[in-house]
């Protein structure tokens, strides 16, 4: 989760087209009559992201959009001519910090407005937009435009709708439709220019109704990207130099396409059990349907299939949909990071039950055990909320046992926030006082950064195969990565083989190179190293029988 992600805007390259499928449309409120589409030229456009990376990817796919319509994005609110919010809804603390921008924003509009300027024009996009939706008009019009997640393309159209009011007047513009089929597929991101790493959308919506969680209601049903337009989307990537894609969606191992044959035969349901695609022992609200659906394991295996030097990722998965097929390709592939991500939200299965999460946490540790015994190397990382309704003291010591069984290398961890509409606001009652949350979390927190920094430790001596992003914050002396674990890694630019073999001469390390590397130190959340040698992720793998190499 990016806690308030700046738009990180840079310079933007956008690739070629991508092939795909036709989008599905959303209908604006109150409007009839599609956008005229008549370009609005030289207009800047600021952004602010807010919540998942999901957002992220969001945010590009939003300014490709505008940038077909001549909007150029920049980074100081100042001077911009549209600013936007894209916004999370999960909890309360991110709403109330998007409050806090609309009004500063409002006070850019008054200083405008006293220089007899036109202000710009606020936008709140995404799931605080979907949650509000005529409220943020409402709202003493700290917002002139509302947008949903699936109405991204009517933006356009919304702008000039408040383009053409009167300084101050009417009463904005809104598209909060959800759709059953929008992916944005034919939408090409505008992503920032030589990025090493890059989001790929593959599925939006989520229909596990998890009882907390809003996601449900402000993304709309689950719908899947087709396959061929996302393994077009990594080759144009791997053609730029991208040396690592994420691919994302709010549910993403429980990708369907249906319009794409399956190469894998009919995977999937035994007849009598619904539940035979999932995880052993998980269950969910809604009986899966995805015979003949091009599945996630096999989009995982198309994905790393393209090129063997780019690595995949994903984010963020549902424990219940990790079959054996799944993690079968991610012990198969070396490019498919050896890092799974698996939200236990508790460990007590009573608090499970309450949640609707589908599984109990023998379930959860049953799975934990089968994907570290068939991954060796395997890290793990996990959201846990303190706090639901009616958790028990022996409720949340279970919690504190699973997070020192199981020592997740990261974990975002959360006290409860009680959301709207959820089944929990309707049928549960919110009865953990807040300073009972609060220490709750810490607890939690403080047991998972003792296992993380014991894992850490044991890192020392070990060679690392690092993906270099970029000269690291603190420092340009020092260049900064990940492994295939998510490990962060710090380590001195300075010149190395050029190859593991010794051959090519010398040289220091450029973003997008891979680089062996031995780990000299832990700190809590990164590992400092010693650089060994430039090399491709085929050669480390050859060398040392992994891409998570135990001891050097
Ligand atoms: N309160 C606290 N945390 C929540 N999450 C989702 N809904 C809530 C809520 N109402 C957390 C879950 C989820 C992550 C993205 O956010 O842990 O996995
Ligand atoms: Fe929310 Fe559950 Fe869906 Fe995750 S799986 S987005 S927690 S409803």
């Amino acid at each position: 989760m990016l806690d308030a992600a700046g738009p990180g805007l840079g310079h933007f390259i956008r690739e070629a087209g991508r092939g795909g499928a036709q989008p599905g449309g959303s209908i604006a409120e109150g409007q009839s009559e599609p956008p005229s589409g008549g370009a609005m030229r030289g207009k800047n456009v600021y952004v602010e992201t807010y919540g998942c990376q999901m957002n992220v990817n969001d945010t590009e796919v939003v300014l490709s959009l505008l940038g077909d319509k001549g909007y150029s994005p920049i980074q100081d609110p100042t001077i911009a001519d549209v600013i936007l919010l894209n916004t999370c809804a999960i909890r309360e603390k991110p709403e109330n910090k998007i409050w806090s921008r609309l009004g500063e924003f409002k006070k850019l509009k008054a200083v405008a407005k006293k220089n007899k300027r036109r202000g710009p024009i606020v936008g709140v996009l995404g799931c605080m937009a979907e949650r509000l939706k005529h409220k943020l008009l409402d709202a003493d019009r700290l917002a002139d435009i509302v947008v949903g997640p699936d109405a991204y393309r009517d933006m356009p159209r919304l702008l000039k709708i408040v383009e053409g009011e009167a300084d101050g007047g009417a009463v904005g513009a809104l598209n909060t439709q959800l759709s059953l089929d929008e992916t944005y597929a034919d939408v090409v991101p505008l992503r920032p220019a030589g990025a090493v790493t890059a989001f790929i959308s593959i599925m939006r919506g989520c229909n596990n109704m998890c009882s907390f969680c809003i996601v449900p209601f402000t993304r709309g049903r689950e719908r899947s990207r087709p396959t061929t337009s996302i393994l077009d989307e990594i080759r144009l990537l791997s053609d730029t130099g991208v040396k690592e894609v994420t691919l994302l969606g709010q549910n993403v191992n429980s990708y369907a396409d249906f319009a794409t044959e399956s190469q894998r035969g009919a995977p999937g349901t035994t007849v009598g059990d619904p539940f035979s695609t999932y995880a052993a022992g998980f269950r969910s609200v809604y009986k899966p349907k995805r015979e003949g659906a091009v599945q996630f394991a096999e989009l995982l295996q198309r994905a790393a299939e393209i090129d063997p030097e780019m690595r995949i990722r994903f984010t963020s998965p549902h424990p219940k949909d990790f079959s054996d097929d799944v993690l079968q390709v991610v012990q198969q592939y070396p490019n498919v990071c050896k890092q799974l991500h698996l939200p236990a939200q508790s460990g007590s299965s009573d608090v499970l039950d309450r949640m609707k999460r589908g599984y109990t946490r023998e379930a959860f540790d049953a799975l934990v055990d089968k994907a570290r015994r068939l991954i060796p190397g395997l890290a793990l990382s996990t959201d846990i909320i303190t706090g639901f309704c009616g958790e028990s003291e022996d409720e949340h010591a279970a919690t504190l046992d699973l997070m020192s069984r199981v020592g997740f290398e990261q974990a975002f961890m959360f006290a409860y926030s009680q959301r709207d509409k959820t089944h929990a606001a309707r049928h549960l009652e919110d009865d953990v006082p807040q300073p009972v949350k609060a220490r709750r979390l810490a607890e939690v927190i403080q047991v998972f950064r003792e296992t993380m920094f014991g894992k850490n430790e044991k890192e020392v001596g070990r060679t690392h195969l690092v993906l270099v992003e970029g000269e690291a914050k603190k420092s340009e002396e020092m260049l900064t990565g990940r492994t295939c674990t998510m490990k962060r890694v710090i380590f001195p630019k300075i010149s190395v083989p050029a190859s593991q073999h010794g051959c090519g001469g010398e040289a220091v390390p450029q973003p997008g190179d891979y680089v062996s590397v031995d780990v000299v130190s832990a700190q809590s959340s990164t590992l400092t190293a010693r650089p060994l040698a430039r090399t491709t992720l085929r050669e480390f793998h050859s060398l040392h029988g992994s891409t998570v190499p135990r001891r050097s």
